[in-house]
């Protein structure tokens, strides 16, 4: 496993990190057992992965999590987790809120300490107010020794171009000691601008989502490339219609799911790549394709001209 600083909180992260949430959940999505869960996440662990993601709101991972890295010893990881500052579209009013938040997941993970909380899915037209109404309370939060560094999530499907994260890492660098974004194959935007930034300030970076979903699903993929060609935002004759990223795969890059995995991590302003596979096979093969994190620059570069203006969604 490799090991890289996120950012100005200095702490060593894997370059692969766990995530609880997205389709999987930790195996609420695929129906693991307990014991299943268990063994996931002790093979992480066993992999060296030190850092692992959760939200409030993601179902009972925060519980199962809890269970899980029972008695493992508190320094072999960290944790980080999220709180909603929205509902309904609205900003949530009470600052308590965020505090009873904290208590309930540090409970659930029997924790004393979250490691990184962080805002979650905060879309541009909230910001200002999400900063104005609850930042504040982080920092009282962590003047109260529950909480070690703030970050901040985005919405990637309803903001592609990563607006938010970019006026964040402006306006505010200093609220921010971590911040997660969708950058990967498909979703290059962000070494427009956002990354660089990052880089900037020294903000940490978790690259979420990065082969969600349709690096892994070869029909959604082949739909996609189709929509682009038909918009005609990549040329006709680019990429064959079927198995379209194929050519990816050659030498030590196994599957086009590890090539997005290598490019996700490729990039000198990401700390951690984060998966969130519920399998262990897909774990494995996950963790060897960040084992040697790159593309050859071949490939690399055919990536770039081809989908570096362009994003999922957008
Ligand atoms: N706004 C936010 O704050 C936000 C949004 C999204 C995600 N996140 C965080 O980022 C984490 C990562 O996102 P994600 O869970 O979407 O991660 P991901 O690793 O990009 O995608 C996970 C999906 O890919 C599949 N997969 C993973 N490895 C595979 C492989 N080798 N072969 C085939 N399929 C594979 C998984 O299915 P299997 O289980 O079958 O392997 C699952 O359906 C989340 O868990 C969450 O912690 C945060």
């Amino acid at each position: 496993m490799q090991y890289r600083t996120l950012g100005r909180t200095g702490l060593e992260v894997s370059l692969m990190s766990y995530g609880s949430g997205g389709p999987s959940r930790l195996g609420q999505g695929t129906g693991l057992t307990d014991a299943e869960q268990e063994a996931l996440v002790r093979r992480c662990l066993d992999l060296g992965v030190n850092l692992i993601d959760s939200s409030a709101n993601y179902g009972d991972s925060e519980e199962i999590l809890g269970r899980c890295l029972d008695g493992v010893p508190r320094d072999a990881f960290y944790m980080a987790t999220k709180w909603s500052p929205h509902a309904d579209g609205r900003v949530k009013e009470d600052p308590e809120d965020l505090v009873r938040s904290v208590d309930s997941s540090l409970r659930r993970l029997r924790i004393d300490v979250i490691d990184v909380m962080q805002f979650h899915g905060v879309t541009p037209n909230i910001y200002d107010e999400v900063v104005e109404r609850h930042h504040p309370t982080m920092r009282r939060l962590q003047e109260s020794g529950k909480i070690r560094f703030v970050g901040i999530t985005e919405m990637f499907f309803q903001d592609p171009d990563h607006s938010m994260l970019t006026r964040a890492l402006t306006e505010h660098p200093g609220h921010w000691d971590t911040v997660m974004l969708k950058y990967g194959i498909l979703n290059q935007y962000a070494a427009k601008e956002t990354l660089p930034l990052a880089a900037q300030h020294d903000v940490g970076v978790m690259n979420m989502a990065s082969v969600r979903v349709k690096l892994t699903r070869p029909d959604q993929l082949e739909e996609l490339m189709r929509e682009w060609r038909d918009r005609e935002l990549i040329s006709a004759d680019a990429l064959t219609e079927a198995n379209p990223l194929d050519w990816l795969v050659s030498g030590a890059v196994d599957s086009v799911v590890s090539a997005g995995y290598r490019f996700a991590a490729d990039h000198p302003a990401i700390s951690t790549v984060i998966t969130g596979t519920s399998r262990i096979p897909n774990l494995e093969t996950n963790n060897a394709a960040l084992d040697d994190p790159t593309l050859p620059a071949a490939d690399k570069r055919r990536l770039q001209e081809l989908f570096g203006d362009l994003a999922e969604g957008a």
